[in-house]
């Protein structure tokens, strides 16, 4: 049996995600406590070197919780967050860390139902992926052998 939790870090915006991952926790609805949270202002406040910091800390994903597209407090913080989120799985896969490890998310405040269920969602992923290697940041992902196969 694979006893495996991984470590999520969480960073969602405070007045989107945020508040749903509070509801949905003052609703009482059960979702895997994978999860370090931290709270930032908007999604766009999210520097990608804060992703890769956590990556290289040893998170074995990292998850990111914006405002839908048209509701962002600063008009369009969270468009910004997509367009980096694109490139960053870009540079996570050259990098050997398989993309599906970082995730980005629209969920409302209302949206607390939504949230546990992505939380469950992601956790079983990243149990699927495993463990992130430490230090080197590398992974069996189709780009990381590809390099490996061209150096040889
Ligand atoms: S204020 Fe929530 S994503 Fe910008």
């Amino acid at each position: 049996m694979n006893d495996f939790e991984p470590k999520i870090v969480c960073f969602l915006c405070k007045w989107c995600t945020y508040a749903g991952a509070d509801l949905a926790g003052t609703s009482r609805m059960k979702y895997p406590p994978n999860g370090v949270v931290i709270k930032t202002l908007c999604s766009s406040r999210v520097d990608p070197q804060y992703i890769l910091l956590a990556f290289k800390k040893g998170a074995d994903g990292v998850f990111i919780g914006g405002c839908h597209p048209g509701d962002c407090h600063y008009q369009t913080g969270n468009y910004k967050t997509q367009r980096r989120v694109i490139l960053l799985k870009k540079y996570l896969d050259q990098m050997g860390i398989n993309p599906n490890r970082l995730r980005l998310e629209w969920i409302s405040a209302s949206e607390g139902r939504k949230f546990a269920n992505t939380m469950k969602e992601f956790v079983e992923q990243i149990k699927s992926l495993g463990a992130i290697p430490k230090m080197n940041f590398t992974e069996n992902t189709s780009t990381a052998e590809s390099q490996r196969t061209q150096r040889k």
